[in-house]
């Protein structure tokens, strides 16, 4: 029984009408009448009601269904509540007797809690299950999709792709299979993401045009995702005024470029009416911004915002910005010092509808960094977390490699230690004062409006299995449950992916395949940095199309991004005392935790410290022989992965499809972890000349 209308109404119609047949139930729909006429509580409902297995039910609508009237009562009781407890997307899900009921105020939960059902699958309909309530952590849980309208970019159609071509984009204009799209936004529901931005944080001439003459083409992808509650962003760029409107400059504080933006905005709402607002990359990477002007950043995002303003719409404003045009002899700039020297600084300039949307780390999604000392040096502004489900860094969607431990760690942070909020509470709206128990309820608990939430660069494509790789679905899907309930164990993540994708069409032996998948994805972040760069020190992968390893690619470049290793030692010093000082970006303790090359974590040792070969880790271990252990370790664990998989493959648990597609990359994977292997364990060989204390085979 579906209780209530509206458009969302309709799609969880569409999804519980498609379950039914398959379980051979029936579907009743039943319109309420309007809140005010008769206040829902028990006792109201109707008495001869027939008997549901599933009741899903808009509150303060009238009369509520028998069992839906009950569960309501014992909500009350239990979260004595104000008038509106769960929100836009939250939902109440109880068990009594022979009924499952859902409960939400608003169209887009119950859709929630539909998806979530069916993640409990078999257990929703068992035993009774007392009144469980359910609200997203983030406001934002939002994907950016870095597709080009235009086919023919030198970066591919999807910049930082590596799963075919845009799900959004073909032949130059939204792709005409809308299918696909909608199932793409069904995807998204159910992982629980509810915002994408369909293009790329660099705009280009046809791409800067969707903001004007081709918006019709994002309100055709608007359209196919409204009914699954995701809301659609737009890249632009900065210099639109001049590119688009033929003014002589972009500058914010002039009152032509302000006009300008107010008035193309409406328009887009004049065709969009629930657009989410801009993504603006700005004086980054050659992009227009700003600086052109003599204007800071926050002049540049509040023209934006301001036009944006009367529609509720935000602007997503990123801050990774830095200098690319670099002198690599030049010892004293540090990228990772960029973001906060730009920024900090303008803590509380910021209108409330600016997002400031910061990568998770200070350089750019390696396998290690640590977390941005951004994201403690504006409590006075909206903070989004950017993650790279895009695997540019690592693996490209060749190798397996499951994200959710990374971003559960970044999550869990604490950027001013034990008992202050952390880098979720922060995404969620927390700030320093919340201090403690707050904070941790804030990020578990409600969404604030304050809070920026927690977007992330997007790894589908229109490949087949989404994802090129299928085992990277799995990235997605943690994705959105970590931005939804950032306490999640990411291998309880799994099993909910594992089940929902595997064993409906594979109930042959699901507890093998459970097992498998485990003991291959669980530590497979883990097992990627074992055999590419070391102990935080990032990059050292080919220029451009950042694959596989090139120790010194980097090295001589303007792009910021340095090892310096040499005869002696290797790793940077960005210590206060001798270095360059981004140690202390940080808030104690980690500002003097990172300082000291005796406190600083293992794993971030070479990010902070430029070390000798010889130089002891907390691990017992020398920098050096750690470099070889774990290089010939993780190559030997992805020999072993591709083991574990012929198990699946043997036992006919996959389809045959699937499994010839990931044989194939799970090849390729084992081949780049020697190569990694090979050519970092003879670089620092060379370089070094400390032979193996184990006797392997160095070339
Ligand atoms: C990385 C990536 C670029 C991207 C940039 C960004 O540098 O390699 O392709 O444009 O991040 O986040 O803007």
């Amino acid at each position: 029984l579906v209780h209530g209308a509206g458009t969302l109404v309709d799609t969880v119609l569409d999804e519980v009408a498609q379950a039914g047949v398959r379980h051979g139930g029936h579907l009743v729909h039943q319109e309420p009448g309007p809140a005010a006429e008769q206040p829902a509580v028990a006792g109201e409902a109707d008495p001869g009601a027939e008997a549901f297995d599933l009741v899903l039910a808009l509150r303060g609508t009238a009369p509520l269904p028998a069992q839906a009237a009950s569960v309501e009562v014992e909500f009350r009781q239990r979260y004595a509540e104000r008038a509106d407890p769960l929100g836009d997307e939250g939902f109440v899900l109880a068990r009594h007797g022979d009924t499952t009921v859902l409960l939400a105020d608003a169209p887009n939960g119950l859709l929630y809690g539909l998806f979530h059902l069916v993640r409990l699958g078999e257990s929703a309909f068992g035993a009774d299950r007392p009144v469980e309530r359910h609200r997203p952590a983030m406001r934002v849980r939002m994907l950016d999709h870095w597709d080009n309208v235009d086919v023919h970019h030198r970066m591919g159609q999807v910049e930082r792709g590596y799963a075919g071509g845009s799900i959004f984009w073909q032949d130059g204009g939204p792709r005409r299979d809308p299918a696909r799209v909608r199932a793409y936004g069904r995807l998204l529901a159910a992982c629980g993401v509810n915002a994408v931005a369909v293009n790329n944080v660099n705009v280009h001439a046809t791409e800067a045009r969707l903001l004007t003459d081709r918006l019709g083409d994002v309100a055709a992808i608007a359209e196919l995702l409204r009914p699954y509650g995701v809301r659609v962003f737009l890249s632009v760029s900065f210099a639109a005024p001049i590119v688009l409107g033929g003014l002589p400059s972009a500058d914010p504080l002039d009152e032509q470029v302000r006009a300008w933006w107010a008035g193309t905005t409406a328009q887009v709402y004049g065709t969009i009416p629930d657009f989410g607002g801009y993504v603006v990359k700005a004086d980054s990477e050659g992009q227009p911004g700003p600086f052109a002007y003599g204007r800071s950043h926050a002049d540049g995002a509040n023209v934006l915002a301001e036009a944006l303003a009367p529609y509720d719409g935000v602007v997503h404003w990123r801050a990774f910005v830095y200098n690319h045009r670099q002198d690599w002899r030049d010892r004293s700039t540090d990228r990772a010092r960029a973001a906060f020297d730009h920024f900090a600084p303008l803590d509380g300039q910021f209108r409330d509808n600016v997002i400031l949307q910061v990568k998770h780390g200070p350089m750019d999604f390696q396998v290690r960094e640590p977390v941005s000392p951004v994201i403690a040096a504006m409590p006075a502004t909206r903070l989004a977390v950017e993650f790279q489900v895009t695997q540019e860094y690592t693996g490209q969607q060749r190798h397996v490699c499951y994200l959710g431990p990374l971003w559960r760690e970044v999550l869990e942070f604490g950027p001013w230690g034990a008992g202050g909020p952390t880098v979720a509470a922060v995404a969620a709206g927390s700030t320093p004062g919340d201090a403690g128990p707050a904070a941790v309820a804030g990020a578990a608990g409600s969404a604030s409006a304050a809070g920026g939430g927690l977007v992330a660069v997007s790894n589908v494509g229109d490949d087949p299995f989404w994802t090129g790789h299928p085992l990277a679905q799995a990235n997605l899907y943690a994705f959105g449950r970590l931005a939804w309930a950032p306490e999640l164990d990411p291998s309880a993540i799994l099993d909910e992916w594992i089940d929902l994708t595997f064993v409906p069409s594979s109930t042959a032996d699901p507890e093998l395949l459970r097992r498998t998948l485990h003991e291959i994805m669980d530590d497979s972040w883990h097992t990627y940095e074992q055999y590419t760069a070391p102990l935080g020190v990032g990059f050292m992968v080919r220029p451009e199309h950042h694959y596989g390893p090139d120790v010194d690619g980097y090295e001589y470049t303007p792009w910021g991004t340095y090892h310096f290793a040499d005869r002696d030692g290797i790793g940077v010093d960005r210590t206060r005392k001798s270095g360059t000082g981004y140690a202390g970006q940080y808030p104690q303790p980690w500002s003097d935790v990172y300082e000291s090359p005796q406190r600083c974590p293992d794993e971030l040792l070479l990010f902070f410290h430029h070390v000798p070969y010889g130089h002891l880790l907390h691990s017992g271990s020398t920098v050096i022989q750690h470099i070889y252990d774990t290089h010939f370790a993780g190559a030997e664990r992805v020999a072993g992965m591709r083991q574990l998989w012929e198990r699946l493959s043997t036992a006919g648990l996959v389809d045959p499809e699937l499994d010839a597609r990931v044989r194939e990359r799970l090849d390729e994977q084992l081949r780049g972890a020697q190569e990694w292997r090979d050519q970092i364990n003879t670089y620092f060989f060379r370089k070094s000349g400390v032979p193996d204390a184990r006797g392997r085979r160095i070339h």
